[in-house]
């Protein structure tokens, strides 16, 4: 079944397009120039076997000189031989130009996908990224080592031959040229109809990339919910959409193919009915007629060949633009033109009436963060309160600028942070989500990401680090993993649990030993007495380390010195867990619905304040912190 392909109308700038691969092909130009020049030689040797045909039929042949016969025709030997070398050498030459340009333009998406910002990849998707650092790119490759320098030698050839054709006779000439164009016809019909078709099937199998890259991603949910087959059916739909739209070029191409193989032959019958005319008038010689002959032979491969290298240029084409479309996103979170040196700092972090909106957001709507103002001292640990969706998330992604806010500013002991180093900044800070990615490396790797300021990850410091980083979250379970902290972990290793994981993911942000820890809720896949465990070894780090913590339980709120709740884009209320539990109304019920979504198993009863309060102490093994603050409560009335 073929779907109606719709070709969007396009712009023409085909060289303007192609162009744009030279800051990548500057070194190699020298080699591709000397390709082109060796395959023009070897077209000229194949060019010349006519002249020898002529001489031949004219000469020896004509006066029975048996020697000069045996020479001519060991020359038409020669002359095949070298054309042949010189076709092997163009193919040697243009070899490395081709890998080495493919490599430098793969390394420079990789380089600046790495670069943009979250908001880029939060509205690109992967299959499409994938897609054009890796087909897009071979396309290219393919285009520049071999479609350009046929194309240019190619044409070079047809241009010479056409040349040598009018020595030979330019009326037999004239008419070959003109019954040759309708070839341009149906040249640009192909040229409009294509080069929309390659973009729409290039776009297509990066579609195609990301239905394959979610499915592998979400392979335990697809496995689980029993919707494979409809993964299957998503995928297939659009795989057979691109195999239509391959079908569809093909079809193009080959009609292209017919014209250009047929009408070259159409011409030659012209012009063979008018040579043998001229000839048995005596104006043309056997030998020229024969060497016109041979001579269009020649360039029909050539003619024929131009489709097909149409075909792949039009290809490289919608290539370089689907990589320049990344290519020329530009990543606005880059440092400041003055950066300001990182002064030994405290760990003070200031939210100034700080503002954020996704670029993408409806206009006339309020802005995601609207104006939260917050100072966390240093050394201070500030609980981030609020519903699900109310952008506790989006706040901790502000201070180490994964977005960079849209109004007011933040401080880092009392600079903004977009006048810090970007590397400078994320040393200072350091980061855990509740989504923990670890990479496929060791434990040892994946907890030492964050310093790169080690050198040897297996010296005694880089060991004490680990060791640390993994007693105070909790993560001794590696100890027994097959090969210790060298247990190869992540995608291509052991599958650890998400505890497990989200324990790894807090020791690498802790091992960073970083002047403020952001941690957006970073113990959600903990058993209760797990985490009790590390928020008492947290509380030895937090005492000195400044941090925000988003909590989604009540027991992580007990980790805090002071607690902010986050509703309608403001601080709706900061104080202490005790004073906001007396003074705000919203702090208890949001308190409360965090209770209610606990896991720990809890019998069915009315919910008081105090009964919230009473579990959070009794789920978090914190009785005693709990008394110290109802005797401040105390002090304070
Ligand atoms: N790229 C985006 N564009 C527009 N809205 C977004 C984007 N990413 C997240 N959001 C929205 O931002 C809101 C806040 O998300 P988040 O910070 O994760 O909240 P929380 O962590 O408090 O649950 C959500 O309603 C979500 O739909
Ligand atoms: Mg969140």
């Amino acid at each position: 079944m073929t779907q109606p392909v719709v070709i969007p109308s396009r712009e023409p700038g085909v060289f303007r397009s192609l162009a744009r691969v030279l800051p990548y092909a500057k070194a190699d130009l020298p080699r591709l120039g000397l390709g082109i020049v060796i395959a023009i030689i070897s077209s000229g040797f194949a060019l010349a076997i006519p002249l020898t045909l002529e001489a031949l039929v004219d000469g020896p042949l004509q006066t029975g000189n048996i020697a000069l016969i045996w020479g001519t025709a060991g020359l038409v030997a020669l002359l095949g031989l070298m054309e042949a070398l010189f076709v092997y050498l163009r193919r040697v030459t243009v070899l490395t130009p081709g890998t080495r340009i493919d490599a430098k333009l793969r390394a420079a998406i990789y380089n600046h996908v790495q670069d943009l910002p979250v908001s880029f990849h939060d509205s690109w998707q992967s299959g499409q990224l994938l897609s054009r650092a890796q087909t897009d790119v071979s396309l290219v490759r393919r285009w520049l080592s071999f479609g350009m320098v046929m194309l240019v030698s190619n044409v070079i050839t047809i241009v010479l031959g056409v040349a040598i054709l009018f020595t030979w006779s330019p009326l037999l000439a004239g008419v070959f040229l003109l019954s040759s164009l309708p070839m341009l016809i149906f040249g640009s019909r192909f040229r409009q109809r294509f080069s929309g078709l390659a973009r729409i099937t290039q776009d297509q199998w990066g579609d195609v990339a990301t239905s394959v890259e979610e499915s592998v991603h979400g392979i335990r949910i697809l496995k689980s919910f029993g919707r494979g087959s409809d993964a299957l059916a998503r995928f297939t739909t659009r795989a057979s959409r691109g195999r239509d739209l391959e079908v569809e070029k093909g079809s193009t191409l080959a009609t292209l193919g017919f014209w250009l193989g047929w009408i070259p032959d159409f011409a030659l019958a012209s012009c063979l009915a008018l040579g043998i005319w001229l000839a048995s008038r005596g104006e043309l010689t056997t030998g020229e007629l024969f060497a016109f002959f041979a001579t269009a032979a020649v360039l029909a491969g050539p003619i024929a060949s131009i489709g097909y290298l149409l075909a792949l240029t039009f290809e490289a084409r919608s290539g370089l633009d689907r990589i320049f479309e990344v290519m020329d996103e530009t990543n606005t979170i880059v440092d400041s033109g003055e950066v300001i040196p990182p002064a030994a700092g405290k760990g003070s972090l200031v939210f100034e009436v700080v503002h954020f909106r996704h670029a993408d957001t409806e206009p006339g709507t309020r802005d995601l963060i609207d104006g939260i103002t917050l100072d966390i001292r240093p050394g201070e640990t500030m609980a981030l309160v609020g519903v699900t969706g109310s952008g506790k998330t989006t706040v901790t992604a502000l201070p180490g600028r994964l977005y960079d806010v849209t109004g007011g500013r933040i401080l880092l002991d009392g600079v903004d942070i977009r006048d810090i180093s970007l590397e400078s900044l994320r040393t200072r800070i350091a980061m855990a989500f509740e989504d923990a990615t670890l990479f496929s490396a060791s434990v040892r790797d994946n907890v030492l990401f964050g310093r790169h300021d080690l050198m040897d990850p297996e010296s005694p410091d880089a060991q004490a680090i680990l060791t640390q980083a993994i007693d105070v979250a909790e993560a001794g379970f590696v100890y027994d993993l097959p090969e210790g902290v060298d247990t190869i972990i992540g995608e291509q290793g052991l599958s650890l649990s998400g505890g497990q994981r989200q324990r790894l993911a807090l020791a690498r942000a802790i091992a960073a030993g970083p002047e403020v820890l952001v941690l957006d809720d970073p113990l959600s896949a903990l058993d209760v007495a797990t985490e009790a465990r590390v928020e008492s070894a947290l509380r030895k780090v937090l005492a000195t380390t400044t941090a925000l913590v988003v909590a989604h339980r009540p027991s992580t709120v007990m980790l805090a010195d002071r607690v902010a709740l986050l509703e309608d884009g403001k601080i709706g209320a900061v104080g202490t867990h005790a004073e906001l539990l007396a003074t705000s109304p919203s702090y208890r019920s949001v308190i409360s619905s965090l209770a209610d979504t606990d896991q720990s198993p809890r019998e069915d009863r009315e919910v008081t304040d105090s009964t919230v309060e009473l579990e959070i102490i009794e789920s978090s093994g914190l009785e005693d912190d709990a008394r110290l603050i109802r005797r401040d409560d105390e002090v304070a009335q």
